[in-house]
């Protein structure tokens, strides 16, 4: 079992996929599925959370998510009006702040209101963050990096550039899991995950365990993360 602080990701990031998949197979409505998806997210965090992970990043809905049917997209609407705040109140009392990742003027006008709202209520914290991605692609917020970087008329470097992006300030995640058996990042944090560790699990979100997320966090403990050094060199650092 992995202890606290023991080679463990500063940041992980979370492609919540197979919620549809998972309600299918119990010959329940897709909905059913991001139902149970959210409830499982929020008791995922939480044990992250207290095994000493500093930042979460979940994807929750991306660009092309938004050409789903509108009775889809309409329920997602509808569970962060309805769930989303109230077990949110469970992070804060953490005190961990929220960043919404993602241009949030493609949803509903309430929906934007409630998830800033939320996030101004946790503004104030420091250290710890839970970014959400909703209406996120990594292609349109390199692109809005880009078209900023023009409005300020100034070249931008590596370090520079990250701070326009929608994580800005925070530390680059270590570790991604996609759970759902796919093996792609579907324009998730291109960008920021330049040298994060990929885990892949094929359970689907719904029944992805806080087990699971010890074992995923079990393999990245082992890996050697190189930055295109030589093991030499990495042995010579950590003295
Ligand atoms: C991921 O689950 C959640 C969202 C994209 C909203 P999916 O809805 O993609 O589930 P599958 O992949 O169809 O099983
Ligand atoms: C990726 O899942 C996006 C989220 C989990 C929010 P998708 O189900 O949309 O990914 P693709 O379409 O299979 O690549
Ligand atoms: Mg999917």
């Amino acid at each position: 079992m992995i202890k606290a602080g023991e080679n463990l990701p500063r940041h992980i990031a979370i492609i919540m996929d197979g919620n549809g998949r998972w309600a299918k197979s119990r010959l329940m409505p897709r909905m059913f599925g991001h139902k149970a998806g959210l409830t499982r997210m929020i008791d995922l965090l939480e044990h992250a959370y207290d095994r000493g992970v500093d930042y979460v990043t979940v994807y929750a809905l991306s660009t092309e998510n938004l050409n789903r049917p509108k009775a889809e997209l309409e329920g997602l609407y509808e569970l962060i009006r309805t769930r989303f705040t109230s077990l949110l109140d469970r992070i804060f009392k953490r005190g961990i702040r929220l960043k919404i990742l993602g241009d949030i003027s493609l949803l509903p006008k309430d929906v934007q209101k409630t998830l800033t709202d939320a996030e101004k209520e946790s503004e104030h914290f420091v250290g710890k963050g839970f970014n959400i991605a909703l209406a996120y692609g990594a292609r349109a917020e390199i692109v809005r990096a880009v078209n900023l970087a023009v409005e300020k008329g100034e070249k931008v470097t590596e370090k520079t550039f990250a701070d326009l992006l929608y994580t800005c300030s925070q530390p680059e995640p270590d570790l991604i899991i996609r759970t759902g058996k796919e093996k792609r990042l579907s324009n998730f944090l291109l960008y920021q995950s330049a040298y994060a560790e990929l885990y892949f699990s094929d359970k689907m979100f719904p029944e992805f365990s806080n087990e699971d997320l010890d074992e995923a966090f079990l393999d990245y403990s082992k890996r050697t993360r190189r930055f295109g050094k030589t093991d030499e060199q990495k042995k010579q650092d950590n003295k």
